[in-house]
């Protein structure tokens, strides 16, 4: 048997004898929390919520334990619940008393489970039943969230009545020394990179198929075949952390990386500085933007790192939208995104939707079960990383803008098209099987995502057009 039903079953044994209002009841032994109300209305009332239903596993140390969680097993269970609750969503002091922010990325999950009706977990409620929420409560929420994203300055550009939204326009404009850029551009595109001159990063990056290679792994040279899936460089600046399981900190740590990886461009750094310094275009660029140090890996490096700041792609159908011009949607594409809201924006939130945290790839139903196939080493994800077992199959969430060119799909590459990629996310994540409507929805929303580059839709741009 499983250990919820036995749970169930010796709840429903202690209700027998236990009056209801003990169950229900509070121990005693905890201190209440004061809450302290913040800056609005909106706050204090959600505050009382969480309060009210929340606390008992978002924050510990504080809690509320009812009377039947000194049972052994209910007792691990609510452990265990705390553990993993406070993983997701930690309600601490400080966010109480309004001393800390909420995060996008939290915002954004409380928004998802608020949609979703998922929390309090359903089991909790069987013996909580006042607990869930109720209509009013949940507009309560969802009022606060608004309010809370209105201050954030990714929503600056957003219209009035958009600004709550959890998806922010991408800015029309990025300020950088657009010498730097340039030059990042030219040492993106250079073959002089890799071991046997027949590589640049826009071999596997390539800016005209949406920043990929738009194959299922990478091909790396003389023709070796790599483990994992190329992502995209388009708005990769978004990322918290670069690669599949976040192993590079930031875009000039990364660029390092494929340089001297010998089944990518196989090259020494050594060596490519010495081939990169024979080329007297380079010299006076490095000599005039990084007088002090020169032509070394450090700049290269952040010469690219600076040029990838640059690939920002604005103004996409769903940015003007966002930006206020509501007759830009077509109503699937409107439909797709509310759907997208309820199913998918607690993982792939913020400007890029998604990029923000590492998430893991079947929170609700077994990937690696529905793919089949030998489970690899990239299979295991951010585990990689950290070798701890609870990152054990997590990805940084990818990116979602222009992901109608960035095929084939997953750290894998094992989802061909946007429909089959849609259809196992709400599979594995959500347990949920989209009709072929909502499937269809969905995928009109997310091709409104693809934006400009250079003043051009990147649809449209040719080899010249991103030299
Ligand atoms: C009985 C314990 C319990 C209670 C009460 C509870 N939660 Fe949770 N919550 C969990 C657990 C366990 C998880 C992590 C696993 C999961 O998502 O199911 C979680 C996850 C979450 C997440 C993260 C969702 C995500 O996208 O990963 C949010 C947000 C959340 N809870 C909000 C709430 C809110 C709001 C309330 C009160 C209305 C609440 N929870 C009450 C146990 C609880
Ligand atoms: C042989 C193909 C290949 C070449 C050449 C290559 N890359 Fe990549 N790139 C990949 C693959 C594959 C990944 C994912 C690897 C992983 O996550 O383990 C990646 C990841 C990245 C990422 C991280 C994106 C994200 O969402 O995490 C960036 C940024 C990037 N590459 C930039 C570059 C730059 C800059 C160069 C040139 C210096 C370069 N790449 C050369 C294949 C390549
Ligand atoms: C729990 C967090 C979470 C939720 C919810 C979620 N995703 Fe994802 N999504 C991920 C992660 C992590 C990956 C990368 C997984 C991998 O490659 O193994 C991903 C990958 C994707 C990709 C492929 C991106 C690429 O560049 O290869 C698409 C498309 C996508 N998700 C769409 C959706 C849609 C649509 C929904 C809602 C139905 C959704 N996701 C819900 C976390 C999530």
């Amino acid at each position: 048997m499983k250990k919820k039903s036995l749970l169930i079953l010796l709840l429903a044994a202690v209700a027998l004898f236990l009056p209801l209002s003990n169950l229900l009841g509070l121990s005693g032994e905890n201190e209440p929390i004061a809450v302290i109300s913040g800056s609005s209305q909106n706050f204090a009332n959600a505050t009382q919520i969480f309060q009210n239903k929340c606390v008992d596993c978002h924050s510990p140390g504080m809690t509320r334990m009812p009377i039947y969680a000194k049972l052994p097993i209910a007792k691990q269970l609510m452990a265990k619940d705390i553990e993993n609750a406070s993983a997701r969503l930690l309600l601490s002091k400080q966010l109480y008393s309004g001393e800390a922010t909420f995060s996008p990325l939290m915002l954004g999950r409380l928004e998802g489970v608020v949609r979703n009706n998922s929390m309090p977990p359903a089991l909790y409620l069987s013996m909580h039943w006042t607990d869930s929420l109720t209509v009013d409560e949940k507009q309560t929420l969802l009022d606060w969230i608004i309010e809370e994203r209105t201050k954030l300055s990714w929503s600056q550009d957003s219209t009035k009545v958009l600004k709550g939204e959890p998806v922010e326009p991408l800015p029309l404009k990025v300020d950088l020394d657009v010498q730097k850029v340039s030059l990042g551009n030219k040492l993106f595109h250079d073959t002089l990179l890799s071991g046997d001159n027949t590589l640049s990063c826009a071999s596997c990056h390539n800016l005209t198929k949406g920043g990929t290679d738009q194959a299922k792994v990478a091909t790396g040279i003389k023709g070796q075949q790599g483990p994992i899936n190329s992502p995209t460089v388009y708005n990769a600046m978004y990322n918290l952390a670069q690669f599949w399981d976040g192993r590079a900190k930031d875009l000039q740590e990364q660029a390092a990386g494929p340089v001297a990886n010998p089944s990518e461009m196989g090259a020494q750094w050594d060596t490519v500085v010495e081939k990169l310094k024979q080329v007297p275009e380079y010299q006076t660029a490095f000599a005039s933007l990084y007088a002090q140090q020169g032509l070394t890996k450090e700049t290269v490096t952040d010469a690219i790192a600076v040029f990838e700041q640059s690939l920002v792609t604005a103004n996409s159908r769903f940015d003007q939208y966002l930006r206020g011009n509501n007759d830009i949607l077509t109503a699937n594409e409107k439909a797709g995104y509310e759907l997208f809201k309820v199913s998918c924006s607690s993982c792939h939130v913020g400007p890029a939707l998604g990029g923000l945290s590492f998430e893991k790839m079947g929170v609700k139903y077994d990937y690696f079960k529905l793919r089949g196939g030998q489970l690899t080493d990239v299979d295991k994800g951010r585990f990689n990383v950290t070798k701890d077992e609870k990152d054990l199959h997590f990805f940084k969430v990818p990116v979602l803008r222009n992901i109608e060119l960035t095929l084939p799909y997953f750290h894998d590459g094992s989802a061909a098209n946007l429909a089959d990629a849609v259809r196992v996310m709400g599979k594995v994540q959500q347990n949920k099987s989209f009709t072929d409507l909502e499937i269809n929805n969905l995928v009109a929303f997310l091709k409104t995502l693809t934006g400009e580059y250079k003043g051009k839709l990147i649809t449209q741009l040719n080899n010249d057009d991103v030299k």
